[in-house]
């Protein structure tokens, strides 16, 4: 089993949602090839909309950078983990480029309506890919995710078709490196470990599993506490 994780936080090593990843990970069988890729660290250009993936060079962008060493590995991994910070309600600059420069996998779009809310927008280019699995890994800074997830939620149906990926989002993500917070993190981030272990045995998550890490780890007055002395002690 191949698995790619793709770290969209700038703050690479030092992410909050790294944490959760690295968690997920452990509960993966030892054999296991995993491979971290820091996209910040990585020189990837923004699509540049000519479209030649889709006529010239069909299902090759013609941007010559280190995305083109991303392309192969994508194409080998059986899961591909993207782990990243919610920002302002969707994903970061850097997962976006990514993400937008992913237009080679897919098909020409003819302008047709796609009806099946099951079915990705665009189609993929090579059956294949229909084999592999996204999970998207994401912290925010809220107590709650059900008010700050909905347009990145929306964005990854209409990508990649409903029920088509992975999703675990977390709230409260600066709780990852509070001091004051470890108690109640380890405990989360052992629910995160057996979720790790569902996802490689089953390749999805039961709804239970889901409920039990969708919840806040901490009350949100006992989250104000924290981050307010985690805010403080930054400050100094
Ligand atoms: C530019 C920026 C935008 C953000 N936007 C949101 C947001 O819309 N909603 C939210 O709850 N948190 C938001 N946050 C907080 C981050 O999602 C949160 O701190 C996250 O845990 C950081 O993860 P990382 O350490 O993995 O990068 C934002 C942070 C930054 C720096």
């Amino acid at each position: 089993m191949n698995v790619l994780v793709l770290n969209g936080s700038p703050k690479a090593e030092k992410s909050n949602t790294l944490n959760i990843t690295k968690a997920f990970l452990e509960g993966f069988p030892e054999g296991t090839k995993i491979e971290h890729v820091n996209l910040y660290k990585m020189n990837i250009k923004p699509c540049v909309g000519c479209f030649s993936c889709w006529s010239k060079t069909p299902g090759k962008c013609i941007i010559k950078d280190e995305m083109q060493e991303l392309y192969p590995k994508i194409e080998a991994a059986d899961i591909v983990i993207e782990s990243f910070p919610l920002y302002f309600f969707g994903m970061p600059s850097q997962i976006k480029a990514m993400t937008d420069r992913c237009l080679p996998f897919m098909l020409p779009y003819m302008g047709n309506l796609v009806e099946d809310k099951n079915a990705s927008f665009h189609e993929l280019r090579d059956e294949k890919m229909h084999k592999k699995r996204l999970v998207v890994i994401s912290t925010c800074g809220y107590v709650d995710t059900k008010p700050m997830f909905p347009a990145l939620l929306k964005e990854l149906d209409l990508i990649c078709g409903e029920g088509h990926y992975t999703a675990i989002l977390c709230p409260e993500g600066e709780l990852f490196i509070a001091e004051k917070a470890k108690r109640q993190r380890e405990g989360y981030l052992a629910e995160i470990r057996k979720a790790g272990a569902e996802f490689a045995h089953n390749r999805a998550l039961s709804a239970e599993t889901m409920e039990r890490i969708s919840k806040p780890i901490l009350s949100p007055k006992g989250f104000e506490a924290i981050t307010l002395a985690h805010w403080e002690q930054k400050s100094k």
